[in-house]
């Protein structure tokens, strides 16, 4: 197999370890389990995905096509490509299809007691040297780990959204993770035309202990009367050259996947930078978590 990326165009990756992983599983096909299936299709690995109702996959495949089509109508990737990439995912009505991949990535939702009763159920069906990782953004690897006989194939590898976009994958290493485990997790997520940086497993590992107090703080800065919320997203924006301001980032993240982390991230080090401030919880109370649904610290209802 010769993975290839968009930007590569035909041009061998070296893939080092990695070399051995053919068949990519993904468990979800949400918003980063289709980002990640659809990068790791267009690198040139066969990636079966697994949703419980097959219509989350189909949604997730529609999503993966719209994606492709706009790069083809910018001239930035060519037809052929588009649809063998496509041609690279299918779905697994079962976790019991994913017995011969190489690399497994979990990417459902942030519930740890789902988690492990998938990796408990993929233990006892994928092939001995088959590597577990998981996409989370702040649940303990090792607790995952742990309910599996092959701790020392565990690994956490953390995407960023958009996926097909964010340069960035954090390779989280536990107690029990092997050096070949998390060379071949870098090796991997390299392959994949990403940036890899090695993280210890603790919550929020790097990015997430750097970002979330920000976001935090950007609610905190609204809730005090300091601003109005563009006026916070513009000073970050042209004061310091982001891409979004942090409000709208928070809408785009979730204001509820942020309280999750945070929380989780407050559990643990007991710290007033994660301390979640009352108008986040609030707005999660009401229901508005962001883009997604419709509403957050901004309202999409119109567009
Ligand atoms: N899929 C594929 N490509 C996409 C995309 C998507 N969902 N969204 C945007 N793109 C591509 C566009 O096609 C465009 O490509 P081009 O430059 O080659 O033509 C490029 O990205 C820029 O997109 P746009 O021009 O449409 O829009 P913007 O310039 O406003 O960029 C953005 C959009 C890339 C989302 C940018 O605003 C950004 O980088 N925002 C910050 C995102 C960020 O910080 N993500 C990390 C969140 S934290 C996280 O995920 C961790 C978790 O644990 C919380």
């Amino acid at each position: 197999m010769t993975p290839m990326t968009e930007e590569a165009t035909g041009a061998a990756i070296s893939a080092g370890a990695s070399k051995d992983i053919k068949k990519v599983g993904i468990v979800g096909c949400g918003l980063m389990g289709r980002g990640i299936a659809q990068v790791a299709a267009q690198t040139g690995y066969t990636v079966l995905t697994h949703e419980q109702d097959k219509k989350f996959f189909d949604n997730g495949i529609g999503a993966i096509t719209k994606s492709l089509d706009k790069r083809v109508a910018k001239g930035k990737l060519d037809e052929d490509t588009k649809n063998k990439t496509l041609s690279n995912i299918s779905f697994a009505a079962s976790l019991s299809d994913f017995a011969d991949c190489d690399f497994v990535i979990e990417a459902v939702t942030e519930n740890i007691e789902v988690k492990k009763a998938i990796f408990k159920e993929l233990d006892g069906v994928c092939k001995p040297s088959c590597i577990f990782a998981s996409n989370t953004s702040s649940i303990p690897i090792s607790d995952m780990a742990a309910v599996t006989n092959r701790r020392d194939k565990f690994v956490g590898t953390h995407f960023f959204n958009p996926v097909p976009v964010m340069k960035l994958v954090e390779i989280v290493r536990s107690i029990d993770t092997s050096d070949e485990t998390v060379e071949i997790a870098m090796d991997f997520g390299k392959a994949l035309g990403k940036k890899t940086v090695e993280a210890k497993d603790t919550p929020g590992f790097i990015v997430n202990v750097l970002l979330v107090p920000y976001l935090l703080d950007a609610v905190r800065q609204l809730e005090n009367g300091l601003a109005t919320a563009k006026e916070i997203d513009d000073a970050m924006v042209f004061g310091c050259g982001h891409p979004m301001g942090p409000l709208t980032l928070l809408d785009f993240v979730g204001l509820d996947t942020t309280l999750f982390i945070a929380d989780i991230m407050f559990e643990e080090f007991k710290s007033v930078h994660y301390a979640a401030p009352p108008l986040l919880r609030r707005l999660v109370t009401a229901g508005y978590n962001g883009k997604k649904a419709g509403r957050g610290v901004y309202d999409y209802s119109a567009k």
